[in-house]
């Protein structure tokens, strides 16, 4: 079925790798902030994505009136309808609705909560149509790190830790976060239904995570103190923010970095997904592990900090 995914603007980029990461059709077109792909899996998993649709056809503004007279309204519809537009356009909901109204056999409207969510989208000249499958409003702001019971400044906000656990592509299996902190990941993954690993060199952390992570009912968890340079056992999918604060001195930090990633050279067999802060030389010390990067994004933090999020698959 093609449908089209309307995606958060903050990162496009991002928005659209993360869909990617989980569909199986590569093959995708992206009209403005509308990314339009063949799919049929159920995503509402997805942290950047604001809603999916059915796509129903597109046109040119010109043609729209004449489309949505020729269209099979009656095909698409349940129950009730209502008709919803995007952007700025000159038309009403009342001018489409009416035309989409005679196309039905007693058609009933609900404007508030309808079965069918008739959508016209106007972007760059032509208007996408489509019918609202599912909106993803997914409440992060009550797991942000501010809100855990051993929080801790390092936390990702759980948002960007679900896009991160996406662009793993893990379906089913074990999350794994190789230096875990105070369980950013592990909470969104083990939400997520899976069951996480963490390891942090740290104990302390290790026992942060711990409350954490049972702070949000997960028990399909382990977290234990580990040196991340020195895993022994395979990993399929995983995902690491690196550390980074002022305390890890800037050779010592590079050190760590090329340790750990020669390491997952030898015990990566599928998807890593590695935060680096951008002022590291994470080009360098990935070729130097003799691993390669799948793909990259960048997510600006503030002026002195950008995170490269790198996709390294073996
Ligand atoms: C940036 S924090 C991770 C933050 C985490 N993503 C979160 O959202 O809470 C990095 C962690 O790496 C740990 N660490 C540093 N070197 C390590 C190593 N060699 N092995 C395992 N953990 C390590 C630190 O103790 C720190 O807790």
């Amino acid at each position: 079925m093609k449908q089209f995914f309307v995606l958060n603007q903050e990162n496009l980029d991002l928005s659209k790798g993360e869909v990617l990461a989980l569909t199986i059709s590569k093959k995708c077109k992206l009209i403005d902030n509308l990314l339009i792909l063949d799919n049929k899996e159920k995503l509402d998993r997805l942290a950047m994505t604001k809603s999916i649709y059915k796509l129903l056809f597109i046109t040119t503004q010109k043609q729209l009136i004449k489309k949505i007279k020729s269209f099979d309204w009656q095909k698409e519809y349940k129950e009730n309808f209502r008709i919803r537009l995007h952007h700025f356009t000159n038309l009403t909901e009342k001018d489409l609705a009416k035309y989409v109204y005679e196309k039905i056999k007693n058609p009933k409207v609900n404007l508030e909560n309808p079965t069918t969510s008739y959508e016209f989208f106007f972007v760059k000249n032509k208007v996408i149509a489509g019918k609202l499958l599912y909106e993803l409003n997914e409440d992060f702001k009550l797991r942000h790190p501010q809100y855990w019971p051993e929080h801790h400044p390092s936390g990702m906000k759980p948002r960007m830790s679900r896009c991160l656990i996406n662009l793993t592509g893990i379906k089913k299996g074990k999350f794994y976060d190789a230096m875990c902190g105070a369980g950013g990941f592990l909470i969104e993954a083990g939400l997520m239904g899976f069951s996480v690993v963490g390891y942090d060199l740290d104990e302390i952390m290790v026992r942060r995570a711990e409350i954490n992570i049972k702070h949000f009912g997960i028990k399909n968890f382990k977290v234990k103190k580990q040196d991340a340079t020195k895993i022994k056992h395979k990993i399929k999918y995983l995902a690491t923010d690196l550390p980074y604060g002022k305390s890890t001195r800037k050779l010592n930090r590079n050190e760590v970095y090329l340790a750990f990633l020669k390491n997952l050279k030898k015990i990566l067999k599928g998807t890593a997904v590695i935060v680096f802060p951008d002022f590291s030389p994470y080009k360098k010390l990935i070729k130097e592990a003799n691993l390669e990067i799948n793909r990259e994004f960048s997510v600006y933090i503030h002026h002195t900090l950008t995170r490269k999020i790198v996709v390294i698959k073996q």
